[in-house]
Formats: C-alpha cells, sequence, structure tokens
C-alpha cells in the first residue's frame, strides 16, 4: 500500500509576520522510486529565521518558495529504501527535505548523519547549519584573538549562543544580548559567557559601556536594528562586524533600518562584512569534527527547543520572531 505523505505548502506571499492562512497542509500519496534515488523518512524539521526570507519575493542568494510548493527547509530523517547505490535503507541522513514527513532524493546535497556522537537534534543545531554558521561566521570572519572582547547578539539562540561559547573556547572577553532574563541567566550560568544584556529591559548602549570598557573588537550581528547601531558606537579600532543576520529587520513592511552609525568604521579602521554559511559546506566535516570534540569535552552545549507536530508549523514558525523559542527550533514529525 502506497504511503501517505502530509505536505506543508506555501500558500499566499506574507506581507509582514505570517499567518495562518499563508499555509497549507496537504496530504498526497508517495510515488514509487526510480532508479538513483532514495525514499527518507523526516524526523526533524529545523525552523530557521532565512525561512522568512525565502517565501520572499524578492532577489536572494536562493529563488523564493513558489506559492503551491511545499515549503523549503533543512531537515533530518532516516532512509526507509533506496535505489541509489550511496545509501541504504536505515542510514541517518541531513539536507533540504522540505516541511513534509516524507522525501524523495537522487542524493545530491544528501549527507550522512553519525547518530553514536550526538543525539539527533543536535545534528540540526550545533553540528548543523546554525553551528556551521556560528564557528566559520566567527573564526573566518570575524578572527578573534585572545583576550578581544565579543559581542554577540540573539545569544542564546542557534547560532548565538556557539558563537559565545566558540569565543570562550578562543580566550575571548564575551558579552551576549537576548530578550529576557531566563535567556540571560542561561548564557552567563550555563554556557560560562562572562556578561548579559537583556536588550527588553536594560538601555543596549549604556549596558554595552558597562561590560565592554575597552571596546568591542569583534561584533556577531544576529539582530541589526538599534543594537548594530549602538555596538558600532562603541566598537575599538579595527574591530570586524559579521553580518550574520538582521531578525529584527525580517517582517518589516516598510525599508530596512540600516546602521546610522557607520562612520565609526571610518573612524576606527573597522570591517562589516557579510557571511553565508553554505559557502563553507566544504569545510564542514572538519568543524563538525572539532565541534564534536568540543562537546565530548563538555565545552560546547547544544539546546534545542523541540515542538511536536508537522501542523504545529505556522504557529512554531513565529516563535523565532517573538523570541519564545529558547534554543534551535525544531519540529518533530516522526520517531526514529
Ligand atoms: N548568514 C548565514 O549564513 C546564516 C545562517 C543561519 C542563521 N543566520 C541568521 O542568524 C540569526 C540567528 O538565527 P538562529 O537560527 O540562531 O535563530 P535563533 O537565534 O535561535 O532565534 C531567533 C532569535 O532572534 C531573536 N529576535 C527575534 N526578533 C528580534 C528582534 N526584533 N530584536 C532582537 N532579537 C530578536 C529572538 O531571541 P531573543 O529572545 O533574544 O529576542 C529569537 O529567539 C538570524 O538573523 C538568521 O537569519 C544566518
Amino acid at each position: 500500500m502506497a504511503l501517505s505523505n502530509h505536505q506543508l505548502r506555501l500558500a499566499a506571499r506574507p506581507v509582514g509576520m505570517p499567518k495562518p492562512t499563508d499555509w497549507s497542509l496537504v496530504e498526497e500519496p508517495v510515488r514509487d522510486l526510480r532508479n538513483g534515488e532514495l525514499l527518507i523518512k523526516i524526523l526533524y524539521i529545523s525552523l530557521d529565521p532565512a525561512m522568512r526570507g525565502w517565501i520572499s519575493d524578492r532577489k536572494s542568494y536562493v529563488p523564493p518558495v513558489q506559492i503551491g510548493d511545499v515549503m523549503r527547509a533543512l531537515a533530518l530523517g532516516r532512509i526507509v529504501s533506496s535505489q541509489n547505490p550511496n545509501f541504504v535503507a536505515g542510514d541517518f541522513v541531513s539536507g533540504v527535505l522540505g516541511v513534509q514527513e516524507y522525501a524523495i532524493s537522487d542524493g545530491t546535497g544528501i549527507f550522512k548523519i553519525d547518530p553514536r556522537i550526538a543525539p539527533l537534534p543536535a545534528h540540526l543545531s550545533v553540528l548543523g547549519m546554525p553551528g556551521m554558521t556560528a564557528y566559520f561566521g566567527l573564526l573566518d570572519t570575524g578572527q578573534p584573538n585572545p583576550g578581544d572582547t565579543v559581542v554577540v547578539s540573539a545569544a542564546a539562540g542557534a547560532v548565538g549562543a556557539v558563537v559565545g561559547q566558540i569565543a570562550k573556547i578562543k580566550n575571548c572577553r564575551v558579552v551576549g544580548i537576548a530578550g529576557g532574563q531566563d535567556k540571560c541567566h542561561h548564557i552567563v550560568n550555563d554556557l560560562g559567557f562572562d556578561a548579559a544584556i537583556d536588550y527588553k529591559t536594560e538601555e543596549v548602549y549604556g549596558a554595552l559601556r558597562k561590560h565592554c570598557p575597552k571596546g568591542i573588537d569583534v561584533y556577531f550581528d544576529n539582530v541589526g536594528g538599534d543594537i548594530l547601531d549602538a555596538v558600532l558606537a562603541l566598537i575599538s579600532r579595527g574591530a570586524r562586524i559579521v553580518i550574520c543576520g538582521a531578525i529584527s529587520q525580517y517582517n518589516n513592511t516598510g525599508p530596512i533600518k540600516g546602521p546610522g552609525n557607520y562612520l565609526s568604521l571610518l573612524v576606527n579602521r573597522a570591517s562589516m562584512k557579510g557571511m553565508l554559511v553554505t559557502d563553507y559546506m566544504p569545510r564542514y566535516p572538519q568543524a563538525i569534527r572539532e565541534m564534536a570534540g568540543w562537546m565530548a569535552e563538555g565545552r560546547l552545549k547544544s539546546r534545542e527547543h523541540i515542538v511536536a507536530g508537522l501542523e504545529k508549523f505556522p504557529e512554531a514558525f513565529l516563535m523565532l520572531f517573538t523570541g519564545a523559542n529558547f534554543g534551535k527550533l525544531e519540529l518533530k514529525v516522526a520517531e526514529p
């Protein structure tokens, strides 16, 4: 009997914050495999801020998801059957599999996962795309030196929490900016950050001045907007600003707020550079090995926020923009 596949499709192009009516949940049978293909049962789906950009009809690093398409998503699953010599049934794999229960692939862009290294959800988190973003964004673009002051925003999130922990491993002073007392407490007391700033209740510029008395050498920017401007006013000579994301701007219906304080780059001979994690794909295996080693030594922790049920996608996705997620946001779709 044919397997049934529930899929979450884009029904309308969202304006501002996505609404439940921008999505439709459909069911269709899984077709037979052709030569060279594999059938993957999806277990965990990664919910990422970048998905907001993928459903906007504007030029980006990937073409937009079209109305009626299955929503694009990174995911992790187990191979049910394979007609591809490189994969066998039972293998755990990850790739761009979509928001659905089953995916058929020809193997392109599919990576094998070793579940003995870490629990499955960690392979979409510290050992997955967000971890790679933190690793290469901080080390390649941010170039921290021991003793540097590193500031990171969305600091309790999937990317930010890893940035801060790697910066500590590299002997930097680390200040995280996050929303709410619980997140601030976590990054200092569980992850070893030197200080935390709750941007929802504290005045960010004043707090940064207090916690970064020698200025800011590296800023890993996940949020953009006003926080970027506050940091720019306090950078030190030769500072590096990593433009990783600008989540405060993703649901804007008006123009994106750019940095007003950009002349601080001139005065301080500083740089601000964008980074895209997929540019580093050939180097992922080396980074995963090093990060898995840090995890095994207890120096790098992974925290996931898991929501159960494919049908929860529309409301769960919004947690990224309200800050309701505490750790890497993932949907659990099935048991292994
Ligand atoms: N360049 C790349 O290749 C690449 C790859 C992956 C991710 N990214 C970017 O990295 C950033 C973090 O992504 P993630 O996956 O790690 O997500 P995440 O941090 O786990 O979740 C998003 C967090 O952003 C914070 N946030 C939401 N709205 C905000 C606002 N208006 N002002 C300040 N903070 C706000 C919330 O935390 P609080 O509760 O602390 O507000 C929320 O929990 C995003 O900008 C994303 O686009 C870039």
